[in-house]
């Protein structure tokens, strides 16, 4: 009985340890952990965007763009939850960075939409280089963790090509905007499914 658990204490002391003091199975390579923090950032800096933009559209009267923007800027949010996650799931330790100030002027919804479009390019292109680092690192655990992720983005990416191609049919014409106002109210704005 002694013995068993003088051979259980040896055990616990060899179990590896990240920073935060947590069991590791694998360490994660220097650069790719940098990534994935940067990343984290970048979805809580979208989720400040999202809202911002939500601003815009609810002091011009347009609450379906309102209410989805805010549903966006939630999104981003969980999105950032799930690498916070991932992360103390390595034993790391989360660095959460100061966020710039969102921009809050623009010239009409077709530039809000626009910008949307490229955000979430942006988000797309961090988690494939973060994929491709993985790969190169063979941290097979980061590179299963981030497979919904960019399948996501591509989502992401075809629903704002979708939205900003009506936008751009509206033409800042009121009773057309408030037609795609009104289906982004009953959530009924999404593009044909991928797959
Ligand atoms: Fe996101």
């Amino acid at each position: 009985m002694m013995l068993q658990s003088r051979d259980a204490a040896v055990a616990a002391s060899t179990v590896p340890t990240g920073p935060a003091g947590r069991a590791m199975a694998q360490p994660i390579e220097a650069a790719l952990l940098e990534g994935l923090q940067q990343h984290l950032t970048l979805e809580r800096q979208a989720s400040a965007a999202y809202w911002a933009m939500a601003i815009w559209f609810g002091e011009r009267e347009l609450r379906g763009f309102c209410h989805f923007l805010k549903a966006e800027s939630a999104d981003e949010q969980t999105h950032a939850g799930l690498f916070a996650d991932y992360l103390v799931a390595r034993g790391q330790t989360v660095q959460l960075e100061a966020l710039a100030a969102p921009r809050q002027h623009w010239r009409d919804a077709e530039e809000i939409i626009a910008a949307i479009f490229q955000m979430e390019a942006d988000v797309t292109s961090s988690s494939q280089q973060l994929h491709a680092m993985a790969e190169r690192a063979g941290d097979v655990r980061t590179s299963v963790f981030l497979d919904p992720i960019v399948q996501g983005q591509i989502e992401a990416e075809h629903g704002a090509a979708h939205l900003l191609g009506r936008v751009r049919f509206a033409q800042g014409n009121p009773a057309a905007m408030l037609v795609i106002d009104g289906e982004l109210s009953a959530g009924k704005h999404a593009p044909e499914p991928v797959g």
